[in-house]
């Protein structure tokens, strides 16, 4: 069955871990939202280069499909079976990663989160996203001093190109064909915002892949000043939002290569030499846990030597980890860069 479904050539671990016989086994089931395998699995079938190819339409997809959520989940996440997924947001005070600014040109966090009580990107009502905007938009207006800031709606901006932003950082655009298939887009622009502090330091994107995309950046390699920024705004967020979280996966995510601490930290770095010696890049890479992107993120060209170098753990991991595991990364990738 699953043979039909999924193009043979796909290396999707969707198609690796549902066997005919599970897809038989849960296909009738539903969640109380009403989602269902087949909506989970769509964007996988219908995108055949797809290295997933699975969403969750609420928290509860994770329990009542878990026979094929978790064997994807550990062995995307190289998670050992019944651990649990522990939070840690203290900030380490570490040096700056390029004092002489010769390589970093900025540096970003982004942490995803989802509401406990509404549907997920993939299932959620046009009216539910609305209602879910206002909430956040409410919680937004918590933020004081230098994270406070202003929430411009999508389709504002939309029908408002005069707007004085520069589009291209601060807006989301639609979905790409991935999220599409998954249902991502429904409704777009409807529902859709961002939020930003007035230095542009802190962004929250609302009702994109999931309900809260927050953003700390900044134009220095100063990875504890961007990462304590995130801290604070989330402190300020939990007060007013509940946020979807299990104790095994950590903070519950649309695309299950998000969870647990649905952290992404990395930097723009120019590395002209490692940009003529892959192999060295790559298996700095892997030594590392880091994520190699093209310049402007997920599936995207490198231009000028600008590479976009992230964190590829997220569950299983502390946030604290991962910030001084990619600095220490970020650390070997400079030297190497030095040594060429
Ligand atoms: N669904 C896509 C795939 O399976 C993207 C997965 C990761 N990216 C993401 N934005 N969630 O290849």
């Amino acid at each position: 069955m699953t043979a039909i479904l999924f193009s043979e050539t796909s290396p999707a671990l969707v198609k690796k871990h549902l066997s005919p016989d599970l897809y038989q086994r849960l296909r009738h089931l539903k969640t109380h939202s009403g989602f269902t395998l087949e909506k989970a699995i769509r964007s996988g079938i219908r995108n055949p280069d797809s290295s997933i190819g699975i969403y969750a339409g609420d928290a509860e997809s994770y329990q009542v499909f878990s026979p094929v959520f978790d064997p994807i989940i550990h062995e995307y996440h190289h998670f050992p079976e019944g651990e649990a997924h522990v939070s840690d947001f203290t900030v380490p005070d570490l040096p700056l990663m390029d004092p002489e600014g010769k390589y970093i040109l900025s540096t970003r966090i982004r942490v995803a989160r989802n509401l406990k009580d509404y549907e997920f990107s993939p299932q959620i009502s046009l009216s539910h996203r609305k209602k879910l905007e206002e909430t956040v938009i409410k919680a937004m207006g918590e933020l004081k001093e230098d994270l406070g800031g202003e929430y411009m709606s999508l389709k504002n901006i939309e029908t408002n190109p005069g707007q004085p932003i520069k589009r291209d950082i601060l807006v989301f655009t639609k979905g790409d064909r991935f999220q599409d298939a998954a249902g991502i887009n429904s409704d777009f622009p409807e529902g859709r915002g961002v939020f930003y502090s007035l230095d542009r330091q802190l962004m929250v994107w609302v009702n994109e892949e999931d309900h809260l995309r927050i953003m700390s950046l900044e134009r220095s390699s100063d990875l504890s000043a961007v990462f304590r920024r995130l801290g604070r705004a989330l402190q300020v967020l939990e007060t007013r939002l509940d946020f979807a979280w299990d104790k095994t996966y950590g903070y519950l995510t649309s695309c299950p290569t998000n969870l647990g601490t649905a952290m992404r930290a990395g930097v723009h770095i120019r590395l002209e030499k490692l940009d003529r010696n892959r192999e060295i890049l790559n298996t700095l890479a892997r030594e590392y846990h880091l994520q190699i992107r093209g310049t402007r993120g997920e599936k995207t060209k490198v231009e000028e030597a600008v590479f976009d170098v992230s964190n590829s753990r997220r569950l299983g991991i502390t946030e604290t980890a991962i910030i001084q595991n990619l600095h220490k990364g970020i650390a070997a990738l400079i030297k190497a860069e030095e040594n060429l």
